[in-house]
């Protein structure tokens, strides 16, 4: 695979970032983590979206300007992403000046073809939702299902996307290309929207939504929402409908697109038809992950129970973001919802990062260095009886990446952990070496050890900072391809650095992170 492009959706800057957000960020930034394991060109595009009514009334709520207040949320993002870990390539804001002038282009170029026109429009529009609803949607009162208000009548002219134009090709692609919508089972739900799609408003008048970015050469009008929110993906890399720039023709058609399963629909039929309108290819998968719940309710501002995902890395006092992303990642299977609670956030990082992973590394070094100072000898070096294990794991991995499935992937890692802590158990070196058995000691010793170079390549995109204190202590280089890993990565005269051994990560409950707090 030469080049991977992934994207995830850009957030409304409304507030600050809670969970929700934060396991979109992890969920991709774990998937490109993978892929620069096995690619050379690897980018990844994250950003805010940050125009709209609802952005617009908050601020003038405030008394700031939507931009000052745009800027304040849009920082709180990148904050928090940093706390993450998340290596982002770019950030993208929809306020960068770059993406307006590109969007009114797209805008123009769509006019000019004859896919947008202008058209009278009555609907009611849900401010909550920024979009205008069916009769039929609504609750018997009336009501906006999701948002429980009343929706406005709004007589506009606005300017028209030809969705249907395109809905025929979108279905034949989507028939065509089983593996387009991820996970599969999506698909039909989305055949079936597509069923009762109509041609839908794309703009604004300026009197009742100011903060948006302009129709050129119409300034009674602003783009609204979807061609601008969709075309981030495009703008960021440089695309311009006039000419676009080398990184673009590298980097497009993106590899995977993350996105909540609330937002499907706008990236696997409105993003599809802007993209065809273009004549520009589609993205060769749209992930669309679940919802994540907080102790099985849903997080909502009405509840209280919107969490922070740095707050969570507080009140557990941790100072790298490791084991909140491997719990967040292996969450749910993939596009299923998934759940956080702090009890069940704490067993699982502790049985398996702490007291699996990190104490089989910590006890193997510590044994290699009291029975052999730490050397790595030639007469221990044969054939491992874990390589077989260890290879098919990469190799399962890797086949659970080609299909996102980012929980199932770590699952397959701890089975290999597991299975290494088996055999510790089984073959006993402490008592080899009691009894004498020298050799058969340091082969069981340099076996784990091999095995933990490959563990440490494999758990990285999940725990970057842990992956790289263990590749560390092994004196093994963590930036090995995949394709590279052969298990006898471990030669003779390595020497193990004692010095260097410590716990790559204290159970969450332990006496030491107590202390810490
Ligand atoms: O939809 N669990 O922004 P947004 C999992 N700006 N994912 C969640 C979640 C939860 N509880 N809550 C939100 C938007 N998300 C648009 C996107 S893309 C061109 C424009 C996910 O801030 C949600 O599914 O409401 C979406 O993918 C992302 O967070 C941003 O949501
Ligand atoms: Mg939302």
């Amino acid at each position: 695979m030469a080049k991977f492009y992934t994207t995830t959706a850009i957030d409304y800057v409304n507030g600050a970032p809670h969970i929700g957000h934060a396991y979109e960020k992890i969920l991709t930034d774990v998937i490109y983590r993978h892929f620069t394991q096995r690619c050379e060109d690897t980018y990844f595009l994250t950003g805010t979206d940050e125009h709209g009514i609802k952005i617009q009334k908050t601020s003038v709520e405030k008394g700031i300007s939507p931009k000052d207040f745009c800027d304040i949320n849009a920082q709180k993002f990148k904050d928090a992403w940093k706390t993450l870990d998340i290596g982002y390539s770019q950030f993208i804001r929809t306020t960068d000046e770059q993406h307006e002038k590109v969007v009114q282009k797209i805008f123009k170029k769509l006019v000019d073809k004859g896919d947008i026109y202008k058209h009278s429009y009555k609907g009611l529009y849900c401010s909550g939702c920024e979009a205008f609803l069916n009769e039929k949607d609504l609750t018997e009162d009336g009501l906006c299902p999701d948002h429980l208000k009343k929706p406005e009548v709004v007589e506009e002219e606005n300017y028209f996307f030809k969705l249907t134009k395109y809905k025929d090709a979108i279905i034949k692609h989507i028939k065509t290309h089983p593996d387009f919508i991820v996970p599969a089972f999506r698909a039909n739900e989305v055949l079936n929207q597509l069923e009762n799609i109509e041609d839908i408003s794309v703009s604004r008048v300026n009197s009742n939504v100011s903060w948006g970015i302009p129709v050129l050469g119409d300034d009674s009008q602003v783009i609204y929402v979807w061609i601008d929110a969709l075309s981030n993906y495009i703008t960021a890399i440089g695309y311009d409908p006039e000419g676009s720039d080398g990184k673009f023709e590298k980097l497009w058609p993106a590899d995977v697109q993350v996105i909540g399963k609330d937002i499907l629909k706008f990236h696997s039929i409105y993003w599809p038809a802007i993209l065809m309108a273009l004549d520009l290819p589609l993205p060769k998968h749209i992930l669309a992950h679940g919802w994540i719940t907080i102790d099985e309710a849903k997080m909502s501002k009405s509840l209280g129970n919107v969490i922070s995902p740095t707050a969570v890395l507080e009140a557990f006092n941790l100072d790298i973001p490791d084991p909140f992303r491997y719990y967040m990642a292996s969450a749910a299977p993939c596009g299923k919802d998934g759940n956080y609670s702090d009890e069940d956030f704490k067993e699982k990082v502790n049985a398996h990062l702490a007291n699996s992973m990190g104490n089989l590394l910590n006890r193997t070094l510590s044994m290699l260095v009291k029975y052999f100072d730490g050397d790595i000898k030639q007469e221990f070096l044969g054939k491992n009886e874990l390589k077989e294990k260890a290879l098919e794991t990469v190799k399962a991995v890797k086949h659970h990446f080609d299909y996102f499935e980012v929980q199932e992937a770590s699952q397959k890692i701890m089975e290999l952990v597991d299975f290494v802590n088996k055999y510790v158990t089984d073959n006993a070196p402490w008592t080899l070496a009691k009894e004498g058995k020298t050799e058969r000691c340091g082969e069981v010793l340099t076996n784990v050890l091999q095995v933990m170079t490959v563990v440490a390549s494999l758990i990285y995109p999940y725990c970057p900072n842990i992956a790289s204190a263990m590749a560390e202590q092994l004196g093994y280089d963590i930036k090995t391809k995949l394709d590279d890993i052969t298990c006898e990565t471990l030669i003779s005269g390595h020497l193990i650095d004692k010095e260097n051994i410590k716990p790559v990560f204290l159970r969450m409950d332990s006496e030491l992170a107590d202390k810490k707090k």
